[in-house]
């Protein structure tokens, strides 16, 4: 599918919770979020739907968001159903890698292609600051294990404040060129205030190349993270919402006052 701009839609990223084991100071309040209602979280069969439609109009490509998608309850068995999806070439997951030891070979073995881990620094007091709750180990472990078992390539995503060259960003890059794993820069938005930028290693952030759809933790399609854009698949219909987002996409980003990280995904 192409957008009104030209640009070809093949990628759908899902966040399948708002909820998270960590509170990263850039992500969420200290005190926590107000969760959406059990009831309001898109279900398993609301998802595969969407994947089957925007397959349908020539989507290839799928990410797994959150919120933190390891703790979304049988989120093995959601990698299978879209995994079985014909037409899906990629099948990728964004976490933060402190359940990732143990779900590694179960996901791959679901059918998941790759994963992209988040980690800001090796620093395990820094570490703990910026999540608020993490054990660097766990994530650490967790690399390592989605390496063993192949699901690759795994990249590191490190969010930096202004520049790669940042003590902590270096540190983390030798790391990755020790461990063979592809390392991202992302600078930290702000979508409140519509700071955002291009992702140093990635595809994200230069609206001119976007390829995204995003399908939200209560069942929206948004064309843009950076824009209040939204569409409900329980109002307009599967069909109906994506149509919308498609015909609806912003050339470019903006402000978004509505939405976050963890309903939204990055
Ligand atoms: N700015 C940039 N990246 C962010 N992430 C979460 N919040 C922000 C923010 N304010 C990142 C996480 C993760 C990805 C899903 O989004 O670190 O790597
Ligand atoms: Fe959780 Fe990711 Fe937000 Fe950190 S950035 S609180 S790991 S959703």
């Amino acid at each position: 599918m192409y957008d009104k701009f030209n640009r070809r839609i093949n990628y759908l990223r899902i966040s399948v919770t708002d909820r998270c084991n960590l509170r990263c100071t850039y992500c969420m309040p200290e005190c926590g979020i107000k969760l959406l209602d059990h009831n309001l979280i898109i279900s398993y069969e609301e998802i595969v739907e969407v994947v089957k439609a925007s397959v349908a109009m020539g989507v290839d490509k799928v990410r797994i968001t959150g919120g933190e998608p390891l703790v979304r309850k049988g989120i093995v068995d959601l990698v299978r159903m879209i995994a079985g999806i014909p037409g899906i070439n990629d099948l990728g997951m964004t976490t933060n890698g402190i359940l990732l030891k143990k779900y590694a070979a179960d996901l791959k073995a679901a059918g998941l292609t790759r994963v992209n881990v988040s980690l800001d620094t090796l620093n395990p007091e820094k570490f703990h600051e910026i999540t608020r709750l993490g054990n660097i180990d766990q994530v650490l472990e967790g690399i390592a294990e989605a390496q063993r078992v192949k699901l690759c390539p795994v990249k590191i995503n490190c969010v930096i404040q202004k520049s790669s060259q940042e003590p902590d960003a270096l540190v983390v890059a030798e790391y990755c060129k020790q461990n063979n794993l592809q390392i991202r820069y992302i600078r930290q938005m702000d979508l409140n205030l519509g700071h955002y930028s291009m992702v140093e290693g990635g595809e994200g952030g230069d609206c001119s190349i976007c390829n995204r759809l995003r399908l939200t933790s209560d069942g929206k399609i948004k064309p843009c993270l950076f824009n209040n854009l939204e569409y409900s698949i329980r109002d307009l219909g599967v069909q109906g919402a994506l149509n919308m987002a498609l015909r609806h996409k912003p050339k470019c980003g903006s402000v978004n006052t509505m939405g976050t990280f963890y309903n939204i995904g990055g």
